[in-house]
Order: C-alpha cells, then structure tokens, then sequence
C-alpha cells in the first residue's frame, strides 16, 4: 500500500511517499526555520504563510522524487493536531481537497503518536509492548503502547517541553532556532573536556513519578549570566543540555525498569540529539535493562511527513474527508 503523508503542523513542510508503513519512496521538505532563526522563535502567522507557499510544491516534488502518479497513491495521511492552526489547517484543507479530487481515502493523524512511527520505518517492526518517550518543541510525553492504536500515557512535563527548554535557554545565550542542534553544536568541545556536568539542579528525579519539569532551567541560566557578567555559551550550552539529558534517561529507565517492555523508542525532534542517544545507549548497558532499544536516524526524528504516513498505515481509520478537521490542542492519546 503506497501512502501520501503531509505534515505541516510548525514551521515544516512536508510530504512524503511511503510504501506498507516502512519503504521511504520519497520525503521532501521545506522549512521557515531560517525565517524564525532570525526573531528567535516560531511567528505562528509567518509560519501558516510559508506554509501556504510550500504546500503544493511540496507535494509535487515528493510525487517526482518517489517516481509515483497520482495513480499509484492508495490513501492519504494528514497530520490534524497538534499544532499552531494556522499551518495546520493548511495541510488538513489541501489534504481533504486531494482527498475529495482525486477520490482517495484521508487518514487524518495525531503528530505525537505519529512521531513514534519513525522507528517503523527502514527497519523490522519493534515488538509490543514499548514504552516511547516523545520529545519535541511543544511536548514531552512517556506513553505505554500495548500495540498500535493502544496508547496509555505513563508521564510528561509539567510545565515547558524539553525542546522548548533547548530553544528557550538557546535565546538566553543569543544561540539562534532552533535552540536544540545549536545548544548542542555550541557544547560539543566543553563536552569533551568537562569531567562533572551539575551546574544545574535536576527537578523532579527522585519523585515517585514519570514526570518531568524544565521551566526552572530558564532561571538557573539568567542566573548564572547574571552573577558571571558574562555569556559562557560552551560552558552553560553543555550544562543545559546535560540536565535536560540527565533527567529524560534517568527517568524513562527507571519507568523501564518498572513497566518491562519488549522496547524502547525515543522520537521527536529531541531525540535528534547526540548526547540524549548516547546516554540512554550507557544506561541501558550500565543498568543491564532487556530491552529493544531503538531510535530513528536524526532526520527522521525531527518534524517530516515519513512518520506521518507510516502511523497511518498501522492505524487506518475510515473517516469521510468533510469529518477531517485540524485540533491544535490534541493530546498524544487523543483521535485525531
Ligand atoms: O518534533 P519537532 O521537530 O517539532 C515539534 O513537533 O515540536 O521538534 C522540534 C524541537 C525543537 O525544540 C528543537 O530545538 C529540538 O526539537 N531539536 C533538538 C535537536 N534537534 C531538534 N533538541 C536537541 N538536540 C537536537 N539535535
Ligand atoms: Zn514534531
């Protein structure tokens, strides 16, 4: 079965061809990031703009690149929420459109849950149950899935997501958007000379619970700027990302240890992150955990349509394209 995916949830735009929920025929991408680096942060209203320049485009160029018609397409897979509206309402009305025109089925999607299908793709299928930790900019969810469709949530932040923490302390610094490859490009040489990373306190990782909170990062670092007089980017950028780091592992393992899963999946952009990778890597092997443990490849993690239509492969749902509708507040656990 070949599947159209689009996402165009943020400031990505995506569309992709993928083949029974693993073959990546095609994934192309345009962006707005670099529009965004320069204010800092997502505008959401220049966001939904890019989006309406990019969406057809897109789509075209992801058709060529696979070698498909329009023809060939079996269904088509839509992210629906969560999101910013305006960029979502884009893929899901251009979506429903092809969807009505072309007179093939739309799936519409949950981004969160979908995230997760990134490790189904290129790969065999990662056995049930997992257990999956979804980072990204707006959230930051611990989710058990008995199979696909069966999602129950285990724990997640309470206040800001771990991406938002990358990109809100990345501003601090004067690193440029996205703050998560900044921060982490800016840490690597302290990185490999600091022999302690615990400048910062690590909120929460002790308590009873899979929660998390990254708020209190944002503090600790005007802080520090404050009493130092100065920006130590390398120095605080390592130290950042060491406590976000540190507490997602050492609290995912601990719901490991407890909850025993076949696997362990990391998605969302945050998973892109090489020092994220190798800590859970260690602390699998140093805890001696049983545990499948998988993460896709950096581009994967981060927001494209690939994830988009293999979630919709494992989870076809019927539904006619005027019943399609964008949610921008969709819960990981929600029907999109
Ligand atoms: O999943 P994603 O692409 O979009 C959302 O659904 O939000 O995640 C974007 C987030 C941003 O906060 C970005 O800073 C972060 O992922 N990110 C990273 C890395 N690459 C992207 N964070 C840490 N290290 C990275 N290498
Ligand atoms: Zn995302």
């Amino acid at each position: 079965m070949i599947i159209l995916g689009i996402e165009t949830s943020c400031d990505e735009t995506s569309s992709s061809i993928v083949k029974d929920g693993k073959k990546v025929l095609s994934n192309a991408i345009a962006t707005s990031a670099d529009m965004h680096a320069e204010t800092g942060g997502i505008i959401p209203e220049e966001a939904a703009r890019q989006q309406v320049v990019s969406v057809i485009p897109v789509i075209k160029e992801s058709l060529k690149k696979a070698g498909v018609e329009k023809k060939d397409i079996d269904k088509i897979a839509v992210t629906a929420g969560p999101g910013l509206i305006g960029s979502l309402l884009v893929g899901v009305e251009t979506a429903k459109t092809l969807s009505y025109v072309w007179e093939k089925q739309i799936i519409p999607v949950n981004h969160l849950a979908a995230h997760i299908y990134a490790n189904w793709l290129e790969t065999s299928p990662p056995s049930f149950p997992s257990l999956a930790l979804v980072v990204s900019g707006g959230h930051t969810d611990l989710v058990f899935m008995k199979g696909h469709g069966e999602l129950e949530w285990v724990g997640g932040t309470r206040d800001d997501a771990a991406g938002e923490a990358f990109d809100k302390t990345a501003r601090l610094l004067g690193l440029p958007y996205p703050g998560g490859p900044s921060i982490s490009k800016c840490a690597e040489k302290y990185l490999k000379r600091a022999k302690k990373l615990d400048l910062f306190p690590r909120p929460m990782v002790d308590e009873e619970n899979y929660d998390w909170s990254f708020s209190g990062l944002k503090t600790a670092v005007q802080k520090d700027i404050k009493e130092n007089g100065k920006r130590d980017k390398e120095r605080l950028s390592a130290e950042v990302q060491e406590a976000i780091v540190d507490v997602l592992v050492t609290k995912t393992l601990k719901a490991t240890k407890e909850l025993k899963p076949k696997s362990l999946l990391l998605a969302g952009g945050v998973a892109a992150n090489a020092r994220l990778r190798e800590k859970f890597k260690e602390g699998i092997k140093e805890q001696k955990l049983k545990v499948d443990f998988r993460v896709p490849p950096p581009n994967l993690c981060t927001d494209n349509a690939t994830y988009v239509a293999a979630y919709a492969f494992y989870n076809q749902k019927e539904v006619p394209w005027e019943k399609v509708t964008a949610n921008p507040n969709l819960e990981i656990t929600g029907e999109a």
